[in-house]
């Protein structure tokens, strides 16, 4: 029996001091959150305002690539006169030299296989014929794990593709991109 409380009265002990060491961490970091605080909110203030009117016109798209050789969407829309940023990421493992993936988005008119055909032939320029005329805007070629982010003006409102343009993929990475009025 006294073996049992005294056991008792250790633990109790060992729990108040517990306790005791929450609490000091507690109002630790109450202090520091306190004192960090109004910076927080000042910078928050400040990004919101100067980018509001900028944000209105920027539209943010994400789109994905696999090992399987598949994006992730075949349809984009976005606004006439609309800043594009637009993230392609890799989210596949394999290398660039082997499952390379780009965006490369194309003007009206441009037949895909024929384009396709020249891309290629592009291996050194990353899979974009030299001194082409059909294409908008591109990113980069990537591999797996990475990703890549460009920023262009919405063209006119249509229907417009987009391929990867690396070699064997254009036939089934492709999809629309649609700007609307
Ligand atoms: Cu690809």
């Amino acid at each position: 029996m006294k073996f049992l409380s005294k056991s008792v009265l250790i633990l109790g002990a060992v729990a108040m001091i517990a306790c005791g060491d929450k609490k000091e961490e507690k109002e630790d970091k109450i202090t520091i959150g306190d004192g960090n605080s109004p910076q927080t909110e000042s910078t928050t203030e400040k990004s919101s305002a100067s980018s509001d009117s900028a944000d209105e016109n920027v539209v943010e798209v994400s789109i994905e690539g696999n090992d399987q050789m598949r994006y992730n969407k075949d349809e984009i829309k976005v606004k006439a006169g609309q800043t594009v940023r637009l993230t392609l990421k890799h989210v596949g493992e394999m290398e660039k030299s082997v499952m390379g993936h780009n965006w490369v988005l194309l003007k009206q008119g441009t037949v895909i296989n024929e384009f396709g055909q020249k891309a290629v032939q592009a291996k050194d320029n990353d899979y974009i014929p030299e001194g082409t005329d059909a294409v908008i805007t591109h990113t980069k070629m990537i591999g797996g794990g990475e990703e890549v982010t460009i920023e262009f003006e919405a063209p006119a409102a249509g229907e417009y593709d987009f391929i990867c343009s690396f070699p064997g993929h254009y036939s089934v990475m492709n999809g629309k991109f649609i700007v609307e009025e």
